[in-house]
């Protein structure tokens, strides 16, 4: 197999050491370059001991042979060090924010920060490879979407498209703590978030303008409406989002079953599941369970998805098919 000389930018956080272990066994990668702000000059496994295989130090700089960069930065930050790689040829996959929203001013009003490379922001592809599988494959730039956009979006995009549901939908989504990454923050700490649940950000979520601009792209006959709502709750990893819309028309268990199928029988990383999926069935793996359901009595459609968010949430999803082209 022909293999792609790879590099890590900012392996220091959960997605840079999740990268590195999906990446180091990959047989269609070779990662020659990880880099850091901190712990440079150590071994990748003195920082994360359960990268014991992974055979790399830490550098300030990215080596010259990588071809194919993944950016672990925060947002912000990544817009930066993204420019800088593709000027010197390097395609970039990038897992912040930064280059996901296409509208410029959005993005900086729901961020609060200003862009540093919106002249790149008209090529970034919406890593998604569900639904921009031939764009990925052609792009220099793939924004990977933000953990819980990705259970949204996969769990809502084959009802908006077919056309069975009103323009209102709800998403409730329950996020473990990894989400929030590395960094500390008290708001995190064991003792509160231990057998705890919360609500946050109901004024507005960051994700929600991806989450709309992506469904809104599978219709043009609807306006959406979306209220999504994340929470915190004391696991270490895993997204859950129960989806909600009112459907227009009857319809059987069997039949919205038979829709999701049909929209995602070709997609290796999507399985439609009969019963509802559980977060730890996704631990570690880039699956993304879907269990579209109807609510007969209140003539809802609901849909459960479930992922890992440091991987088909993380940077899973888009390596394997910018990869394998
Ligand atoms: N966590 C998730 O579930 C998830 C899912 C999808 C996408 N993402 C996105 O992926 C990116 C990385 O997420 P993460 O969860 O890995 O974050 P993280 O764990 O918080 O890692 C960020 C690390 O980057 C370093 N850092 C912080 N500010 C920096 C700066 N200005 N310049 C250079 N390095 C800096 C810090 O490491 P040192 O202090 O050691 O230098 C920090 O630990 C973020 O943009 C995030 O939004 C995260």
């Amino acid at each position: 197999m022909e293999t792609i000389n790879v590099g890590i930018i900012n392996v220091t956080g959960y997605i840079g050491a999740e990268l590195a272990r999906l990446l180091w066994q990959h047989p269609g990668i070779h990662l020659v370059s990880a880099t850091g702000r901190s712990a440079v000059g150590e071994k990748l496994r003195e920082v994360f001991p359960h990268l014991a295989d992974v055979d790399l130090t830490i550098e300030s700089e990215m080596r010259e042979e990588v071809e194919l960069a993944f950016c672990a930065l925060p947002h912000g930050a990544g817009a930066e060090a993204v420019a800088a790689a593709l000027e010197h040829d390097i395609k970039v996959i990038d897992t912040s924010a930064d280059f996901r929203i296409k509208d410029v001013e959005e993005y900086q009003r729901w961020y609060k920060v200003t862009h540093q490379s919106p002249e790149l922001l008209s090529e970034a592809v919406y890593g998604l490879p569900e639904l921009h599988r031939a764009e990925i494959s052609e792009a220099r730039l793939v924004a990977n979407p933000g953990c819980y956009p990705t259970g949204a979006i996969l769990a809502l995009a084959p009802a908006i498209r077919e056309g069975i549901i009103e323009s209102d939908v709800i998403i409730d989504s329950k996020s473990g703590v990894s989400g929030a990454g590395r960094t500390l923050a008290l708001a995190t700490h064991y003792a509160e978030v231990n057998e705890n649940v919360f609500a946050y950000a109901l004024g507005g979520h960051r994700h929600l303008p991806e989450i709309v601009q992506e469904l809104q792209d599978q219709t043009e006959s609807l306006a959406l409406s979306v209220t999504f709502v994340p929470h915190l709750i004391p696991m270490t990893r895993g997204i859950l989002s129960s989806c909600y819309a009112r459907l227009r028309n009857k319809i059987s268990v069997e039949g919205i079953r038979e829709i999701y199928r049909d929209f995602y029988r070709d997609e290796p990383f999507v399985r439609v599941v009969d019963r509802p999926p559980q977060t730890k069935h996704t631990w570690g793996s880039n699956f993304c369970l879907v269990h579209p359901t109807v609510n007969l009595r209140a003539g809802r459609l609901v849909v459960i998805s479930c992922l890992d968010n440091l991987v088909k949430g993380g940077g899973g999803g888009t390596q394997d098919r910018l990869i394998s082209g």
